[in-house]
């Protein structure tokens, strides 16, 4: 029989992109963003505990879509900090899913940033932020983000972070889809709009970091954007209904979520964020609608019980 060998238990927010200004296509394929991320108050929580061998669990709505093998982002993680430090990676991940799965708000990179931190804390390595910001970059764009949390700008394909002020509590509601948008497919759509154009290089707004500087949910909503909303809405013309439907309930501004589908929808306060989260449930424009608040801290041990 296996005893009690340890547990870390980690937290993680999603995050939505206030501003998302993307470049021309890079000779690696990638594109230069000025990239504002809000952490928001939906989390996934990542548990990991010693194990025959590597293997991964989820449970959660929205569990059945989430690759249980060693494509799934917090498998790469303990892969890559175990070959970094030579440890045998025999841990069991298992992931309570609450940030919605391949929408635009970063669950899989919160897994990442997650399962990092959580095997560093198992295997009481001590790597410095530095080190494990340097691994979250290899793992993908967006997962430095989830591991910092709060609010900041991502330069170069989205990595290189610089922590922003916020002045208050922003209260958002976010509508999800039926089915995912891939990533890869979102900004190939972003190409295809984009060609024969001049796409300029992307500069974060200033008026939108003032916004958020003072906490003024009336100024972000005017200065709220997002370059890969053309190309999510061609995927997917359904989600007009859906900003429009939130729009309609009193929502301050509507934009789609990093490269979606999932929607979001920025309300001046808690109260509100409720009402038009019940508003856009009941319009049958999405599938579910979630309220949340920002900005929220970033990956967190929550629990840790001694070896
Ligand atoms: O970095 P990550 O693995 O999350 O990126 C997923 C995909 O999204 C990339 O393979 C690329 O197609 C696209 N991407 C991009 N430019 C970025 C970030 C992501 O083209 N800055």
């Amino acid at each position: 029989m296996r005893t009690e060998q340890g547990r870390v238990r980690v937290r993680v927010p999603a995050k939505v992109n206030v501003q998302l200004a993307v470049g021309a296509a890079r000779p690696d394929g990638f594109h230069d963003l000025a990239n504002v991320f809000l952490a928001v108050g939906l989390h996934d929580e990542i548990t990991v505990t010693p194990a025959d061998e590597l293997r991964i669990t989820c449970a959660g709505p929205d569990a059945g879509q989430v690759p249980l093998d060693r494509t799934n982002l917090a498998a790469r993680a303990a892969l890559a900090l175990a070959e970094r430090h030579g440890i045998d990676p025999r841990v069991h991940l298992h992931i309570d899913k609450d940030i919605p799965v391949a929408g635009g708000m970063a669950g899989g990179s919160a897994d990442g940033a997650g399962a990092l931190l959580a095997c560093d804390a198992l295997w009481s390595l001590g790597s410095t932020r530095e080190e494990l910001l340097a691994l979250c970059a290899e793992l993908g764009s967006d997962v430095p983000f989830s591991l910092i949390g709060g609010a900041a700008l991502g330069t170069g394909r989205g990595e290189l972070l610089t922590p922003l002020d916020v002045g208050g509590d922003f209260h958002w509601v976010f509508a999800v889809a039926d089915a995912g948008l891939s990533t890869p497919t979102v900004f190939r759509e972003f190409d295809r709009l984009a060609a024969h154009t001049d796409v300029p290089p992307p500069a974060a707004d200033p008026a939108l970091l003032d916004a958020l500087r003072t906490g003024d949910a009336t100024a972000l909503a005017a200065t709220l954007g997002n370059d890969l909303q053309p190309a999510a809405l061609a995927l997917r013309p359904a989600l007009s209904a859906t900003l429009a439907a939130g729009t309609a309930a009193g929502a301050l501004a509507a934009l789609v979520s990093g490269s979606g589908p999932t929607t979001a929808f920025l309300a001046k306060t808690a109260d509100d964020a409720e009402r038009v989260a019940r508003t856009l449930l009941a319009s049958g424009t999405c599938r579910t609608a979630r309220a949340a608040t920002s900005p929220a801290a970033g990956a967190t041990v929550v629990e840790r019980t001694a070896p």
